[in-house]
């Protein structure tokens, strides 16, 4: 009898828009300690490498991608460090009920070793949309 093996993709996320066709593919390691490293591997597909939202993936989406430059001028000028951390955190349900933001706390489990490593992640990658602010 033959067994089947079904083999989840977790770790899988939007890397490249083609002819309208979004490619999923698992997630690729990055050093924790970067936070450009990791938007830029893992955020700029949808919000570009600026953050305004504008990416290769961006146009395919049926919601649009943040303006993450915006952050901060939309909250009375100050960077809602706390907000952006939480949506990166979550671990199951999207903070703002879209299914096109990829659920990064699971994510970044799938390729940290510990629970301190996706800390570090988070944190880098909040401090580094913190530089993005216009
Ligand atoms: C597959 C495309 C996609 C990728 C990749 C992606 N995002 Fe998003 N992101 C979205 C979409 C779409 C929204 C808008 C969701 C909504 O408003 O419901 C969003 C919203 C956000 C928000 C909320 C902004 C606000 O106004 O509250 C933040 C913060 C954010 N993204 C940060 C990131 C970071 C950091 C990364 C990389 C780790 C990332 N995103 C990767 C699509 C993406």
């Amino acid at each position: 009898m033959r067994t089947m093996i079904f083999v989840t993709l977790l770790g899988s996320l939007v890397m490249q828009a083609q002819d309208k066709q979004i490619k999923k593919v698992p997630i690729t390691q990055t050093s924790p300690a970067s936070g450009k490293q990791m938007f830029g591997t893992y955020c700029a597909p949808c919000h570009g490498l600026d953050g305004t939202g504008t990416g290769p993936a961006a146009s395919v989406l049926k919601k649009q991608p943040a303006d993450l430059t915006q952050l901060a001028a939309k909250n009375g000028g100050k960077y809602p460090s706390s907000h952006v951390f939480a949506v990166l955190k979550q671990v199951d349900s999207p903070v703002h009920g879209s299914k096109e933001m990829p659920i990064w706390g699971s994510l970044f489990s799938s390729v940290s070793y510990s629970e301190a490593e996706v800390h570090m992640r988070i944190t880098n990658l909040v401090s580094y949309v913190q530089t993005l602010q216009k």
